[in-house]
């Protein structure tokens, strides 16, 4: 049996995705730029799409920068805010993705920004009281905190935090990749300056994704050399990647309540599953507690045992992928600096399960059984 418990990575393409691109992958091959018909179609169609998010995000279309994805968009937002705003404080996690963290490190290592980090509670959430701290003796810093985890799924009070950037005159960017197109962002009233998608999180195809950047808190061109994107970003557009980008967060959006039942059901499903099966199995973060986890991403915490820095390569001998890394980096298992951040020096074993609208109860029982090491046997079960 093949199961695909890596949704958080990234989402296999949805067929109507697709259908919907497949005329610009041949027909319709005009550069938007260009002025004759060939062109204007295809600039009409990009428009469109732009048209498009920006209804489903509440923003208006020139808010919205096709990039080609998640790290670029969060890359440009940072480099480019500092930059306009000749911001020097930033405040962010220690559990930001790579495309935050490193940005910011890097900048920091130059000398081009003080950097603080907010603390974390003993669940993993970002503490907003010492946010408010350190917000209160920094004002006008760049705060970036991402809306959900990609590895423990902790959501953030998105909402919460905009009203504290703006109380003390923040510029706030969030990366959101992971919930673009699992939830619904109202940009109308979120105080958010920034946030950032990539269409492969959510059925799009790889290669695309956009940001929002607020029309009042605008920021400067981040690749020069073409007019495109409203001077903010040159080069030709990856038109069909844009298409698909659309239509993926329109079927997200039009789909939504009926795939987040089904996915939640079987995330909750699979924590039952795992209690029963694994003596001593816990959840990192809160990605236990419905209310305030991603319904996408369940960590599973592993007793300590010394097969653990093998348990995904076994995983994966059985047809089951998914992810992980441990809070250490040693052995087969490279380290999660989210999970080290959190649980500094746990020899627990991790492992990263992450549906979509695909998965279903009978992949539970499996992926668990492998888990538990019962796998073969219930394959056996299976092909008699
Ligand atoms: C939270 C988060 N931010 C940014 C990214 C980067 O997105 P992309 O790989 O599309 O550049 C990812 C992808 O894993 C992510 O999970």
């Amino acid at each position: 049996m093949e199961v695909y418990f890596d949704n958080a990575a990234t989402t296999p393409l949805d067929p109507e995705v697709f259908e919907a691109m497949k005329p610009f992958l041949i027909e319709n091959f005009g550069n938007p730029s260009s002025t004759h018909s060939h062109g204007r179609k295809v600039r009409s169609a990009v428009e469109s799409a732009r048209k498009k998010i920006a209804e489903l995000l509440k923003c208006t279309p020139g808010e919205i920068i096709f990039t080609s994805g998640g790290t670029e968009a969060d890359n440009a937002i940072l480099t480019s805010a500092l930059l306009s705003y000749d911001i020097r404080t930033v405040i962010s996690s220690r559990i930001e993705h790579h495309a935050v963290e490193q940005t910011l490190h890097r900048l920091a290592d130059q000398g081009k920004i003080n950097l603080l980090m907010v603390d974390t509670d003993e669940k993993g959430h970002i503490d907003t009281s010492h946010l408010e701290d350190l917000l209160k003796a920094n004002e006008h810093a760049l705060v970036s905190l991402m809306h959900a985890n990609n590895e423990v799924g902790n959501l953030l009070d998105i909402a919460l935090v905009g009203e504290l950037c703006e109380k003390y005159k923040a510029y706030f960017h969030s990366d959101t990749v992971q919930t673009m197109g699992h939830y619904r962002h109202d940009a109308s009233k979120l105080k958010v300056h920034g946030m950032t998608a990539a269409a492969h999180k959510f059925h799009g195809p790889k290669g695309a994704g956009f940001m929002f950047i607020r029309k009042d808190r605008k920021i400067q061109p981040f690749v020069f050399g073409g007019a495109q994107e409203r001077n903010m970003r040159g080069g030709t557009e990856n038109v069909y990647g844009i298409i698909g980008l659309a239509k993926a967060l329109e079927i997200a959006y039009r789909d939504m309540d009926a795939h987040r039942e089904h996915i939640q059901e079987l995330k909750s499903y699979m924590i039952e599953k795992l209690r029963e099966n694994i003596p001593g199995v816990d959840f990192h973060g809160d990605s236990a507690n419905a209310d305030k986890s991603l319904y996408t991403v369940l960590n599973v915490c592993l007793p300590e045992s010394d097969e653990n820095d093998m348990v995904l390569f076994n995983l994966d001998l059985k047809g089951v992928s998914a992810s992980g890394g441990s809070a250490c980096s040693s052995g087969a298992v490279t380290g999660s600096h989210v999970l080290g951040a959190l649980y500094p020096g746990s020899r627990r074993g991790a492992v990263r399960f992450s549906f979509s609208k695909y998965n279903t109860r009978e992949e539970v029982d499996y992926a668990v059984a492998c888990l538990a090491g019962t796998g073969n046997r219930v394959e056996a079960a299976r092909v008699l």
